[in-house]
């Protein structure tokens, strides 16, 4: 007789749990995500008792009775239906993982209401198992309650770290969302006191939010085009260099992401720019077609991998030199430590990349007259007025749910 077994759901949906939701920070990122593919204009997040209590609330397309339960089974998604799909990826979620993995390690309690719909309705999850709905009076959107984190799970519940430390991770979190979804508005509320907020007015508005009005005033803004690539977003200059990587934001394609081999390529590219354990501060969007980037290679989606990175890095190094070399009249320092002479030398330095259009907020004034003629050649910079990129910026369209 055979010995394999075919794992029930509840036993699947814990396992999923494991690589989904490593830590609350994990359970506000998919809540989110959920509400952005919804096409959420306002999403509020509330958090309670560490991260072991959180509630997202979301103005989205809401739920019907039949999908408010059916979000609670395994692989059940609107996002995808065909192979192909995976393919060209244009919504932040389609693995249909997340509210059955959520579900497995604590009670959750759904409200949606469609606009279309005169009533809402409710179902209440306990410890994996979803009561069937009922229709209950409701805001047009969709409401997440998630409680009792890991009650059930003693050896999780044992790995998460102190209250504070789990709600500075929610909080560097929202700071990436808002920067990444910058046409929604948010608001984080730690046991009852709001902790950060944004207009979703645009990005100049989400980086003032979040990086604070010296950072938006003293930066550069990029927007460099090449091979059908699109890199925009706010790059430091050496002096509003940070003591930790906090300050670094990669989105691609309205996706917040974490790619060590383009951080460090950037890291590599600023260095000698730095001084020791500092790291540079940015804000960077890479727009991108769908089929250049695989989404599919990590449960949390949080990694993705480029088809052509090496494009992708001339690109960002072409855009960093530009903009380091505006302003190199005043480096604070110039320390060549070891891991700066270890570095490996940028491809743009050797054979510049042919960027089809760019624009940097003010001409080169200080870039010696040799690095000028190089860039020149590279990019084409324009000076441009705020208005027109935040304009540009606010008509950014978002994904299709
Ligand atoms: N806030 C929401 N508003 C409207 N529909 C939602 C919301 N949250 C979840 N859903 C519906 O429930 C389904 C399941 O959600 P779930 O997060 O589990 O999977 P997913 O988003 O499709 O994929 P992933 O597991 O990659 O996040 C979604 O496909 C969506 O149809
Ligand atoms: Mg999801």
């Amino acid at each position: 007789m055979g010995i394999i077994n075919v794992l029930p759901s509840e036993i699947f949906n814990r396992i999923a749990a494991g690589e989904v939701v490593v830590k609350p920070a994990s359970i506000v990122k998919e809540l989110v995500e959920n509400s952005i593919d919804a096409g959420a204009s306002r999403i509020s997040i509330e958090i309670n008792d560490g991260g072991k209590e959180i509630k997202v609330i979301d103005d989205g397309c809401g739920m019907d009775e039949i999908d408010i339960s059916s979000a609670f089974l395994p692989h059940a998604t609107s996002k995808i239906s065909s192979l192909s799909d995976l393919d060209e990826i244009s919504t932040l979620g389609f693995r249909g993982e997340a509210i059955p993995s959520i579900a497995a390690v604590s009670n959750v309690t759904i409200i949606s209401r469609r606009e279309e719909d005169e009533l809402g309705c409710i179902v209440n999850s306990v410890n994996g198992h979803a009561a069937r709905p009922e229709k209950c009076g409701a805001k047009k959107g969709t409401t997440v309650h998630v409680k009792d984190l890991f009650k059930n799970i003693p050896a999780r519940l044992k790995f998460l770290r102190k209250d504070k430390t789990e709600e500075n991770d929610i909080i560097s979190l929202t700071d990436k969302l808002i920067l990444a979804n910058f046409n929604v508005s948010f608001q984080l509320i730690i046991d009852g006191k709001e902790v950060r907020s944004s207009s979703g007015k645009g990005l100049n508005e989400a980086v003032f939010a979040v990086y604070g009005r010296d950072y938006l005033k003293e930066n550069d803004y990029v927007n460099a085009t090449m091979s059908g690539i699109t890199l925009y977003g706010y790059i430091n200059k050496p002096a509003f260099s940070k003591h930790n990587r906090n300050f670094q934001t990669l989105i691609v394609n309205g996706r917040y992401v974490v790619i060590q081999d383009i951080s460090f390529w950037i890291y590599n590219s600023f260095s000698s720019f730095l001084m020791k354990r500092q790291y540079p501060a940015y804000v960077l969007f890479i727009d991108l077609p769908a089929d250049m980037i695989d989404i599919n290679v990590h449960p949390s989606k949080i990694e993705i991998k480029f088809i052509d990175i090496n494009t992708i890095k001339k690109l960002l190094s072409s855009v960093i030199y530009a903009s380091l070399e505006k302003g190199a009249s005043q480096p604070k320092e110039i320390t060549l430590d070891k891991v700066v002479e270890k570095k490996e030398v940028p491809i743009v330095k050797e054979e510049p990349a042919k960027i089809e259009s760019a624009k940097i907020k003010s001409s080169f004034i200080n870039a010696p007259e040799s690095r000028k003629s190089f860039f020149d050649k590279a990019i084409k910079v324009k000076s441009t007025p705020e208005d027109e990129l935040s304009d540009s910026l606010n008509g950014n369209k978002r994904r299709k749910y």
